[in-house]
């Protein structure tokens, strides 16, 4: 290979030729269609990115294989992230199903759609932490919890790439953003990341290794710098971690300019050190800003890059193209389909309609309101979401088939007996009141039987560079809300939103709340579905909602003051509080309600402690003592009473969902090793302490009473059990 073919395979330019993801003149970009065209016939680019066609993809490629001298094939990614035509609901609305299974064969509905329309490379999945709900990224998560991040991170690339990944149908996947992305200092997106090496270890990393361990075999650095040093150029993080601790055979690829904007940093003087500084960090693949293409030739013949080290980005970037089995068969996924509907859209809606309704957490439901009967009742359907058609998808979302998307209004009229039954009122816009639109929900919701109330965030609100100060309802929507929910009528509110929100005392104060996110293609239906009755609600919160904005960042396994504060106890006064609010979550990580009861047994372990190298059985009956079928999703949460580092006041460590008929009861059993209890050490290292946890079997992050074991040590006996 020539150094310009060498330096080619590092790069990723925006797809100026095929029909782009957003909206865009192509000419607009740095390298236009007729400049991307000679440079694949000249060699000189790997990888195009978020264009979409499978026979433009194949002129593409034959450009590339029966032009360029080498030969060497393209690699055709795109952000694909929560489905590509059929739109799933976002990630953090998928966690909330605990079901990883079920991501993963979302995940795999996508991989279909996607490379058969000329793919075979996904920026997906997220498996960044986040812990600031001000952060709009957070819509793109799993949320806050790691154990919960890396069971979804090794599902969802399982589903991408499948089996085989040289089958047509295999999308190669990208853990991103690498890392400690959702850590930027007060939820600011793109700022700064200060974070202990504990943190990194013990919390942000451990999605990125599970995902790896799983086969993903790209990795994209993130934007943020990491205790000073820019993730894209962070040697620590991208060689030392990723391939000398990890073993990482794929290769990494920047955000989009990432590595330009190290510049912006303050981190690198020039474009050309900003080439340098990543290649030497371990940086393989530059996206779109072209500082390889631009620099790495002088630096390499300046001596200041050693050929070896491009050799090995290149070689790693082939290999992967070798894996994907591109060599053998260069035009994988670039079949133009055949005229007419994809056969798999009926079950690809099924898919997305159970998806959907199983991403639902109800936070309450006063007085059994929910669910409603189909006949015999009218309901008023009010607010900004209720016929909206802009914001089911989310963000992220920039290939969904916008046509077969289902509204609230149309999913809900089709599942009433008389259709006719169901008001439909706006109330206000998104941001905007309307004129006569309080009083218009007014008379709608005094006329009807029951309100249902879709309020929430619209789109642009959460994603990337969308922070947000206030996690709140936008002034209009809350204005309409405080009306409704006074009129009188039972009020239901089905919020929608990317992030936890900080919900007004009015909203609280209504007796029953659904959680929806942004649920995607099925969004009417699969509300539909919960709101009478034909589901039970089965999600479960994976992110803290706060009482108030002001607490962020808010998460469940925080660790305890010196001074925490006790109300009720005498221990209020000089203790660790808020004055304006209770610092404890409205509603916890891990809560959730559906239409039956669940009663838990006592806890019983196996033995009192767990041995050095022994496992621990841990065994709880659960019961549906309601008079419905029912999901209910079994959490298990550990504490290390003392340790040579304070720890978390509790640590999610297992989880099952499982499904009982009325009266119907379980043994739900999790199995415990010394593994279980490891954390990063104050010299970074990962130990388990012997000594006395706490264990809880419970519904929530909150809720459940403690039972005691102890990690035995090898060469004593055991301590006495505490009381
Ligand atoms: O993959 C994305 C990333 O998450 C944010 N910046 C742009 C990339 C490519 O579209």
């Amino acid at each position: 290979m020539t150094l310009q073919e060498k330096i080619g395979q590092l790069s990723v330019l925006a797809d100026s030729i095929r029909p782009f993801a957003f909206d865009v003149n192509p000419d607009s970009f740095q390298w236009g269609p007729q400049r991307t065209r000679e440079l694949i016939q000249a060699g000189e680019v790997g990888a195009l990115f978020n264009g979409v066609g499978a026979a433009e993809g194949r002129e593409l490629q034959r450009i590339a294989v029966e032009e360029s001298r080498l030969g060497i094939p393209l690699l055709l990614g795109a952000d694909v992230i929560h489905g590509m035509r059929t739109v799933f609901p976002i990630p953090l609305g998928e966690a909330a199903s605990f079901e990883p299974e079920l991501a993963e064969r979302t995940a795999r509905a996508a991989a279909i759609e996607a490379t058969r329309e000329g793919l075979h490379w996904t920026f997906a999945p997220v498996v960044d932490i986040a812990r600031d709900q001000r952060w709009g990224r957070v819509a793109e998560t799993t949320g806050e919890d790691t154990f919960l991040a890396c069971a979804f991170a090794r599902a969802r690339v399982r589903g991408f790439q499948g089996p085989d990944l040289t089958a047509d149908d295999s999308l190669l996947a990208t853990p991103k953003h690498f890392a400690a992305y959702g850590a930027v200092a007060a939820g600011l997106d793109y700022n700064t990341v200060d974070l202990a090496p504990q943190t990194l270890f013990d919390v942000h990393l451990p999605p990125f290794k599970a995902a790896i361990d799983a086969g993903a075999l790209t990795v994209m650095s993130s934007f943020n710098d990491i205790n000073g040093v820019p993730a894209t150029a962070n040697r620590e993080l991208l060689t030392g971690i990723l391939r000398e601790q990890w073993g990482f055979e794929g290769f990494v690829v920047s955000d989009y300019t990432s590595d330009f904007e190290l510049i912006e940093h303050g981190f690198a003087a020039d474009e050309k050190h900003a080439a340098q500084l990543s290649l030497d960090a371990g940086l393989d693949m530059s996206m779109q800003s072209g500082v390889y293409m631009d620099h790495l030739q002088a630096l390499v013949e300046e001596g200041k890059v050693a050929t070896a080290t491009l050799d090995t980005a290149v070689r790693r970037i082939l290999s992967v193209k070798a894996r994907m089995g591109l060599f053998d068969n260069p035009y994988r996924s670039l079949t133009a389909p055949p005229p007419g509907p994809a056969p798999y859209l009926d079950a690809h809606d099924a898919l997305a309609r159970d998806a959907a309704r199983r991403s639902v957490v109800m936070l309450k439901n006063d007085g059994e309101t929910l669910p409603l009967r189909k006949s015999g009742q009218r309901i008023a359907l009010i607010g900004p979401f209720a016929r909206d058609r802009e914001n089911l998808a989310g963000c992220w979302n920039i290939f969904g088939d916008s046509s077969r998307e289902i509204d609230l209004e149309t999913g809900l009229r089709a599942a009433l007996a008389d259709p006719a039954s169901l008001q439909v009122v706006d109330g206000c816009g998104m941001e905007e009141a309307i004129d006569g639109g309080i009083e218009a929900a007014l008379a709608a919701a005094r006329g009807a039987d029951a309100v249902l109330l879709a309020v929430g965030e619209p789109t642009r609100y959460t994603g990337e560079a969308q922070s947000r100060t206030q996690i709140v309802l936008p002034a209009a929507q809350q204005a309409l809300a405080e009306a409704v929910i006074g009129a009188g009528t039972p009020v239901i509110v089905l919020l929608r939103n990317g992030r936890a929100l900080a919900l007004s005392p009015a909203l609280q104060a209504a007796p029953a709340i659904l959680v929806t996110w942004f649920l995607g293609t099925q969004t009417g239906h699969a509300v539909a579905d919960l709101v009478f009755g034909d589901h039970s609600p089965s999600g479960r919160l994976p992110i803290s909602f706060p009482h108030d904005s002001g607490q962020q960042p808010y998460y469940y396994n925080h660790t305890s003051s010196g001074r925490p504060y006790q109300p009720g106890t005498g221990l209020e006064a000089f203790r660790t509080r808020w004055r304006e609010t209770a610092n404890t979550a409205l509603y916890p990580f891990g809560h959730g309600l559906g239409y039956t009861r669940f009663e838990y047994g006592a806890v019983e372990l196996s033995a009192a402690g767990l041995e050095w190298d022994g496992r621990l059985q841990v065994r709880a009956r659960i019961a549906n003592v309601g008079q419905r079928p029912g999901e209910e999703v079994v959490q298990l949460y550990l504490r290390d009473r003392v340790a040579s580092r304070v720890r978390p006041i509790r640590e999610f460590k297992g989880f099952q969902k499982i499904a009982l008929a009325p009266g119907e009861s379980r043994v739900v059993e999790f199995v415990l090793t010394r593994a279980d209890l490891e954390f990063r050490g104050v010299d970074n290292r990962l130990v388990a302490e012997p000594g006395w946890f706490d264990l809880w079997v419970a519904p929530s992050a909150d809720a459940g009473e403690p039972v005691a074991f102890e990690l035995l040590a090898f060469e004593r006996p055991a301590f006495e059990r505490p009381a």
